[in-house]
C-alpha cells in the first residue's frame, strides 16, 4: 500500500480543553477514508490540521513523506470541499471552478479547457455563466466539487459536503460521488456523522470519538468486531452484558396465544429493504432486530426471539 498521507499522533489544544488528543490515520494512494464520529470529536478540526488551517501542538502531518509542518495550506496541494460550500457568490460557475488555476497562474486558453472538463465530470455542461446564488443546494455542491478538484490535489478533505442537502438527493450525490472518485483515483478523508454515508463511501473507515481515532478498518471489518462497546452502539449494533449483538442475527416471531414471549416490539421502522425493530425484553433492556420479511411485527406486538450465534461479538 502506497502511503499518500499520514497523521502522526496529532493534538490540538482550544480555550475549551483538547480538541485533538493523539489523532492518528494513514491514508492510502486512491483510497477514500470516511470519519466517522459523533458531533464534537474533532472531526473538523483533524481535517483543519491536514490543510493547515489550524497549528498541531504536537504531532505531525506527512503527505508524500513529507512533513507539512512549514508548508502553507496553499502550497500542500490539498483540495477543500466543505457542507456551507463557501462558493464566490460574486462570480459565475466557471469564475468559482477557475479560481484555483487561475491563482496559480494557469494560462487562460488551459483554465477554460479545465473548467470545461470539470462542468463535464459533475454534470454541470451549460451552466458555465450560471450566478451561482441561483443554483439549487446539490449543483452548488457539485461546483464545490468541481473547483476543488480542478488543480488536481493530492488529497481532497470533504466535512460533511452533503450535510445541508435533503435526504433523496445525498443518496443520488453519494452513488455519483462514489462513482467519480473511483474514476479518478482520488486519494480523500470523508467527514460525516453518518454511519450509512461512512459505510457506502469508505473504503476504510476510522470512528473518531474524544479527539483520537479509536478504530480504523473496512465496513466489513468494523461490523464484525467493533472495537468496543461504544463503537458498537455507535453503528447501531444492540449490546447485552458485555456481547454486541448483530441485529440481523436476531430472528423475531409473534407470539402464540398464551405465549409469554421475550418481549414487546416498541417501533418498527422500515430502512430501505429490512425493517428495524426495537424490541424492549421482558428481562430488562432493549435489542434491535433487522428483519426482511414484508408481514413483520408491529409496535405493541408481543415476540420470541431467537439469536443467531454467528451474530455475537465478544467486546474486549
Ligand atoms: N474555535 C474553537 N474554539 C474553541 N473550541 C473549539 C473551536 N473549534 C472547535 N472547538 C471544540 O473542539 C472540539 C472538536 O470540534 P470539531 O469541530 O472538530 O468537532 P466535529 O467532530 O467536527 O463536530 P461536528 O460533527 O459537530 O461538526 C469540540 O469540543 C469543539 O467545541
Ligand atoms: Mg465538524
Amino acid at each position: 500500500m502506497v502511503l499518500t498521507l499520514r497523521v502522526e499522533d496529532v493534538s490540538v489544544r482550544l480555550d475549551g480543553g483538547p480538541a485533538l488528543d493523539g489523532a492518528s490515520l494513514d491514508v492510502a494512494d486512491s483510497e477514500i477514508v470516511a470519519l466517522l464520529g459523533p458531533s464534537g470529536s474533532g472531526k473538523t478540526t483533524l481535517l483543519r490540521v491536514i490543510a493547515g488551517l489550524q497549528r498541531a501542538d504536537g504531532g505531525r502531518v506527512l503527505l508524500e513523506g513529507e512533513d507539512l509542518r512549514n508548508v502553507p495550506p496553499h502550497r500542500r496541494g490539498i483540495g477543500l470541499v466543505f457542507q456551507d460550500h463557501a462558493l464566490f457568490h460574486h462570480r459565475d460557475v466557471a469564475g468559482n471552478v477557475a479560481f484555483g488555476l487561475r491563482m496559480r497562474g494557469d494560462r487562460p486558453g488551459a483554465v477554460e479547457q479545465r473548467v470545461r472538463e470539470l462542468l463535464a465530470l459533475v454534470g454541470l455542461v451549460g451552466f458555465e455563466r450560471r450566478s451561482v446564488g441561483t443554483l439549487s443546494g446539490g449543483e452548488q455542491q457539485r461546483v464545490a466539487l468541481a473547483r476543488a478538484l480542478a488543480p488536481e490535489p493530492r488529497v481532497l478533505l470533504l466535512d460533511e459536503p452533503l450535510g445541508s442537502l435533503d435526504r433523496r438527493l445525498r443518496d443520488r450525490l453519494l452513488e455519483d460521488l462514489s462513482a467519480l472518485f473511483a474514476r479518478l483515483r482520488v486519494t480523500a478523508v470523508y467527514v460525516t456523522h453518518d454511519q450509512t454515508e461512512a459505510f457506502a463511501l469508505g473504503d476504510r473507515v476510522a470512528v473518531m470519538r474524544d479527539g483520537h481515532i479509536v478504530q480504523t478498518g473496512t465496513p466489513d471489518e468494523l461490523w464484525a468486531s467493533p472495537a468496543d462497546e461504544d463503537v458498537a452502539r455507535f453503528l447501531g449494533l444492540g449490546i447485552r452484558n458485555g456481547v454486541a449483538i448483530r441485529p440481523e442475527a436476531v430472528a423475531v416471531r409473534r407470539v402464540r396465544e398464551g405465549e409469554r414471549g421475550d418481549g414487546v416490539v416498541e417501533s418498527a421502522t422500515r430502512q430501505g429493504p429490512t425493517v428495524r425493530l426495537k424490541i424492549r425484553l421482558v428481562e430488562g433492556g432493549e435489542l434491535d432486530a433487522a428483519v426482511t420479511s414484508l408481514d413483520h411485527p408491529a409496535a405493541g406486538d408481543r415476540v420470541s426471539i431467537d439469536i443467531d450465534p454467528e451474530g455475537l461479538v465478544e467486546l474486549r
